[in-house]
């Protein structure tokens, strides 16, 4: 109860106390950010990896990911089931994959290379998402010993020099080590976009092609 002044002062220190031990509680490692928590999943994972990879493109990864002939490119046009058939494939690591917006994704490195720290999102101790800088080395090092890596939608624009950089170090840091991406352009425009030797790390792995119609369409026709 409040009942004098020095009250009054006691419960004000009492309460700056008590904010100085929030602070100091600890963060859950940062490098948290891109990983599996209910929003660092590919957006609708729950009714993706419900969905069937088309027979020719399942057998093609799972011929991959069994040989380990990594990188693996989803490639095709638009609405055709690569961000559904990763997100099936991102199911499979129990260890902590980490999925990311490949634009994001690789705008955070090079700004890491840049000299500054890499902004991440992670969750506190609280279960809120709170943005953190990680050294670059650190946030590397995490991106390294990762199960998998799982980039979506690569080269929606002309990369910039920093972003080609940062690909080109993520396709050697990850060499023959899980890492999956998805794109709407063929390996040849990507050679373009980026250059041949990034098309040709890419097609030392696994190019698995997917074709046909939008499935979006398809479902907003049944639907309506
Ligand atoms: N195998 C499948 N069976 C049924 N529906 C599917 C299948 N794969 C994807 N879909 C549906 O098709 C839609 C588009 O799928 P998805 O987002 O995977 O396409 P995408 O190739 O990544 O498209 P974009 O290039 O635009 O990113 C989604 O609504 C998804 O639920
Ligand atoms: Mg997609």
């Amino acid at each position: 109860m409040v009942e004098t002044d020095e009250d009054v002062v006691a419960i004000g220190a009492q309460m700056e106390k008590l904010r100085g031990q929030i602070a100091r509680l600890p963060v859950r490692d940062p490098a948290e950010a891109w990983v599996p928590h209910h929003e660092h999943r590919p957006p609708g994972y729950e009714d993706a990896v419900k969905t069937e990879i088309p027979a020719p493109q399942r057998k093609k990864i799972k011929a991959a990911c069994k040989a380990g002939a990594w990188p693996l490119l989803l490639s095709g046009d638009y609405g055709t089931g690569k961000t559904c058939a990763a997100a099936v494939v991102f199911g499979q690591f129990t260890q902590r994959p980490i999925w990311a917006r490949a634009d994001d994704f690789l705008s955070a490195i090079a700004q890491g290379r840049g000299g500054k720290a890499v902004p991440i999102e992670c969750v506190n101790e609280f279960g809120e998402t709170v943005t953190k800088s990680v050294p670059y080395d650190q946030f590397m090092g995490r991106v390294r010993s990762r199960s998998a890596v799982f980039l979506d939608d690569i080269a929606t624009r002309q990369p910039t020099d920093p972003m080609y950089q940062s690909l080109f170090d993520l396709l050697e840091i990850r060499k023959g080590q899980p890492l999956v991406m998805t794109t709407n352009k063929t390996l040849s425009e990507l050679a373009a976009m980026y250059d041949d030797r990034v098309a040709d790390r890419l097609a030392a792995g696994t190019v698995v092609r997917f074709e046909g119609k939008s499935r979006r369409q398809k479902r907003r026709k049944c639907t309506v």
